[in-house]
C-alpha cells in the first residue's frame, strides 16, 4: 500500500531545516547499520540550501561519509559550472565542505548536448551501483522539492515523464521553460525506503493545501507516494499555513 504522507510543520525555516538534518542523519545512521551504506538523492531548487547548511553546521563529523553516496533526483540541462546546476549547489553548499570521497558522487551529465543522452548514461549509473537489473532501485533517503505549480524534481504538469513506467531516468521537455530536464521517474521514487518533501515559504501554502488536502488536484508531488517507504513532508509555518 502507497504510504500515507506524515506532515510536520516546524514554527520557523531553520526549525525546519534543523529537524530535515536530524532526520538526514538519523536515516543515514540507520542505513549504514543495516546494510552498511546510506544511497541518497538530492534535490534542486533553493530550499535545500538550508538544509545543506545545517548538515554542514552540526552534522559533519557525525556520519561516515565514506559510506554515504550521492545522487541527484533531477538536473538542470547545463554543465556542471553553470549558475543554474543544481549540482553546483550541492557542491558549493555541502559536498564541498565534507569529506565525501569524489567516487561516492554521482552527479547527472547534464553537460551532454542531447539530453536524451544525458539520461541513458545517468540510468547505466544507476543501475552499475544498484546492480538489480530487473527491479527498481531503492535509494534510502529521497529529497524533494515542490515547485510552485505543483511540480517535483523535474515532473512538471503537462510533460511526458509524468507517464514513464519504465526507465529511470529521462529527459523531460518543459515547454513553459523552453528547455529539457533530466529526472529521475516515479518509479524510482516510488520504490525509496524513505522520500521527504522539503518545503518553505508562504507562497507555496496555497499549492501545499492543494497537494495535502485536494486528493483531484491531479499534481506531479501528489504521484509521489512510496510503495514500502515512508513519506515525510517537513514544512515551515509559512508553507504549512493553510493546512
Ligand atoms: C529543480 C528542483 C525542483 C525544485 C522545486 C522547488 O531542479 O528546480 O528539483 O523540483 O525542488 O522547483 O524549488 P525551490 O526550492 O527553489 O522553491
Amino acid at each position: 500500500m502507497p504510504s500515507e504522507p506524515q506532515v510536520r510543520i516546524f514554527a520557523s525555516p531553520q526549525d525546519l531545516f534543523r529537524a530535515a538534518a536530524e532526520q538526514f542523519y538519523d536515516r543515514g545512521s540507520r542505513a549504514i547499520s543495516e546494510h552498511g551504506r546510506f544511497s541518497v538523492a538530492l534535490s534542486g531548487g533553493s530550499t535545500p540550501r538550508g538544509l545543506h547548511e545545517e548538515i554542514v553546521r552540526n552534522f559533519s563529523s557525525r556520519l561516515p561519509w565514506d559510506k554515504v553516496f550521492f545522487f541527484w533526483g533531477d538536473e538542470r540541462h547545463v554543465p556542471p559550472d553553470d549558475p543554474e546546476s543544481n549540482y553546483r549547489m550541492a557542491n558549493e553548499t555541502l559536498l564541498g565542505k565534507l569529506h565525501v570521497p569524489a567516487d561516492h558522487i554521482f552527479r547527472i551529465p547534464a553537460e551532454m548536448q542531447d539530453a536524451g543522452e544525458s539520461a541513458a548514461a545517468y540510468e547505466r549509473t544507476l543501475r552499475g551501483f544498484f546492480r538489480a537489473p530487473n527491479v527498481f532501485p531503492r535509494f534510502d533517503f529521497v529529497l524533494l522539492g515542490m515547485g510552485p505549480d505543483g511540480h517535483t524534481a523535474s515532473l512538471f504538469p503537462g510533460t511526458t515523464a509524468l507517464d514513464e513506467q519504465e526507465h529511470w531516468v529521462v529527459a523531460n521537455w518543459v515547454e513553459k521553460l523552453n528547455t529539457f530536464r533530466i529526472t529521475m521517474t516515479y518509479p524510482v521514487l516510488n520504490h525509496a525506503a524513505c522520500v521527504m518533501f522539503l518545503v518553505s515559504g508562504v507562497e507555496k501554502a496555497q499549492m501545499l493545501k492543494e497537494a495535502l488536502r485536494n486528493p483531484n488536484a491531479n499534481l506531479p508531488c501528489q504521484r509521489v507516494r512510496p510503495f514500502e517507504g515512508q513519506l515525510l513532508w517537513f514544512l515551515d509555518q509559512g508553507a504549512g499555513g493553510k493546512l
